[in-house]
Formats: structure tokens, sequence, C-alpha cells
């Protein structure tokens, strides 16, 4: 018995060497089985039994010698077996947000837009002043806003037109550049709206900037987002950093006219606000409104997305539900 515990094996072969001695059809153990008739009769039992805890010794410490050498397989390449099936792996996927947001960059790169980015906390004056919001004016509520501090105000940003004051305070027209980000406000979880959504917001500033120029980008993106039967439309609206300002609809991409509850049967989906700079805005960064005019324009990423893609209710974006996520397998 003791040399059977001591047994080593470092490969097959010497797996097959012990087998041979213990376990084979003339193995020792085998012989001693057949010196048994030699044996006294008041002793054969003590003998048999014996021979047996031998037997039994041997042929539990093969199964152990064959599961070690098994799992010293797993590392040693050598005896790895190249033809089993590999572990089924899954891969992740672009998430259609994203999608999104590749897709207005490089619509918008196209046609000379850079992307520039700020802070998710921000002070009043980004948020709101420098847009030109006046002091106590209600439009501050119009956004429904995360104040962080009061007095000094520190606020999670309710829109990304912060970065584009960021962006005029620093840089010198021509400017033309698109801001997506996260951004906060004190909403109700809905399948149309969520506390935090995301936005793209697209600002040009030069020389001769003309609404009109506004209303072609706009009609470009359409076609390129959607497709090129996509119908854009302006409404009148107002935003205290615009003037004139207008709301942005498209036709509706779910039902193309034929009526919907997405487009509550009008044919039309907003997908946004616009209008002219502000020139108080122009002022408030330094920029001589007197030489330069600017669009700017805002929109909602999940809204575009669920326009693109038919989803009917965003807070699928947020749940990670990966039955969902999965059907943006291709993109
Ligand atoms: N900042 C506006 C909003 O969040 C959208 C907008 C951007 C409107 C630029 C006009 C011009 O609602």
């Amino acid at each position: 018995s003791e040399e059977i515990n001591s047994f080593k094996v470092s490969n097959a072969d010497d797996l097959e060497s012990y087998r041979l001695r213990f376990i084979g059809r003339k193995n020792i153990i085998g012989d001693l089985f057949s010196q048994m008739r030699d044996v006294p009769n008041d002793q054969k039992k003590a003998f048999g039994q014996k021979v047996n805890e031998l037997k039994n010794l041997a042929q539990s410490k093969f199964q152990e010698l064959i599961e070690s050498l098994n799992s010293d397989n797993v590392r040693d390449e050598s005896h790895a077996d190249l033809t089993l099936p590999s572990a089924k792996s899954s891969f992740g996927s672009i998430h259609p947000l994203t999608a999104t947001r590749q897709r207005f960059i490089q619509i918008f790169e196209r046609i000379g837009f850079n992307v520039s980015s700020g802070p998710e906390i921000e002070d009043d004056w980004h948020n709101f002043t420098a847009l030109n919001f006046p002091e106590n004016h209600p439009a501050r509520e119009m956004q429904d806003t995360f104040f962080i501090e009061k007095d000094p105000d520190i606020a999670l940003r309710t829109h990304t037109s912060s970065v584009q004051i960021r962006v005029l305070e620093n840089e010198e027209p021509p400017i033309r550049t698109l801001s997506p980000g996260r951004v906060f406000r004190n909403e109700a979880i809905s399948a149309r709206a969520h506390c935090v959504f995301h936005q793209m917001e697209g600002l040009y500033v030069d020389k001769g900037v003309s609404f009109s120029d506004l209303k072609q980008t706009l009609y470009h993106f359409a076609k390129e987002m959607f497709s090129k039967k996509t119908q854009i439309r302006f409404r009148p609206s107002y935003f205290p950093f615009t003037e004139p300002s207008a709301e942005i609809d498209i036709s509706c991409q779910i039902c193309h006219g034929e009526g919907c509850n997405i487009c509550k049967y009008t044919g039309w989906v907003e997908i946004g606000g616009a209008g002219m700079v502000d020139p108080n805005v122009l002022e408030n960064c330094n920029i001589d409104s007197s030489i330069y005019s600017g669009f700017a324009f805002g929109m909602g990423i999940e809204r575009i997305t669920m326009l693109r893609y038919g989803v009917k209710d965003l807070r699928l974006f947020t749940e990670n539900d990966v039955r969902f996520l999965k059907q943006f397998n291709s993109l």
C-alpha cells in the first residue's frame, strides 16, 4: 500500500505503468490472490480482507491519478483538445442612444461641425444668466431644475446650451459646434419623459448666418437621420436665448401620416427647439452682435432614437434588459 500511495504520475505513460502494475490483468495484487491457497485455513479470511483492501485502494488511487492528470492537462497546452467546441461567449452591442449620437455627429461633422463638452454640474451663469434668462423670470421654472446649492446657485444642467456658452466665451467665430450630453430635469418618469436624458445641441455663429441657414441645415439633418422622404416644419415658440424661436417637427416616422398615437394622429412629431441666437447671448460672451449672428438648436437624443427604431417607451433605454438591447446587435 505504501507503493500505491506514493506513486506519482506526470503523463499518460506513467499512468499506464501504474495501471499495468496494480490494475491490469497480470497485476501484483492479483498475484497475492493466487497465493491464497498456500495460506493456512484459519488465516485465509484475514488475508483475503487485506488483499481486498489493497485492491480497493489501488482502484481509488487510479481515479485520483486520472483526475490529477486531467486537471494538469487543462493548463498544459500540449494536451489540450483543440477539436472541442469553445465555451460560448455572448457579445455586447452598441446602445441605441450611442448609435444615434454617433450618427448625429457624423452628419454634422460632414458639414463642418466639431464636438464640444462641458460639466454636468453647472453654475447659474452658464445654465441660465448668460443664456438671457432674466433674474426671477418664470422661464427658469420652465426647466424644473435640480439645485445642488443656493446663492450662488449650482445645479445639474437642464440643457447642454450651457456648453454653448462655454464655447462662445472661449472661441472666436466662425463657430460650428455640437454639444451632446446628459441633462437633468425634475420631471416624473413616464414612457415619454425622464428626469435624466440626453440632448444634442448645435450652434453656428459667423458673419451673415440667417434663419434660412438654420432651416436648410435641419432639413438636411432630418433627411440624413431618417429618410429622404422626411418632411420638416417649424412652429413659432419662445426660448430666452433665441429670437425668433421655433419648435421643430418632423413628419411622423412611425405612421408616415396615416395616424398613430405617437404623433397623436397629427402626422407630425416634435423633435426639439431652435432659433436665431439672441444678440444678448452673444454680447454676454463678448462677441460683437453687430458683426456676428448665429443659430442654435437642441434636440432630445431619446426622442430621435425612439422615432428611428420605433421604440415606444423611453424607460427601455435605461433598464438594461438584454432582450431589448440584443435587438440592436447589428448596429
Ligand atoms: N435648450 C433648449 C431646451 O433644452 C433647446 C434649444 C436649444 C432651443 C437651442 C433653442 C435653441 O429646451
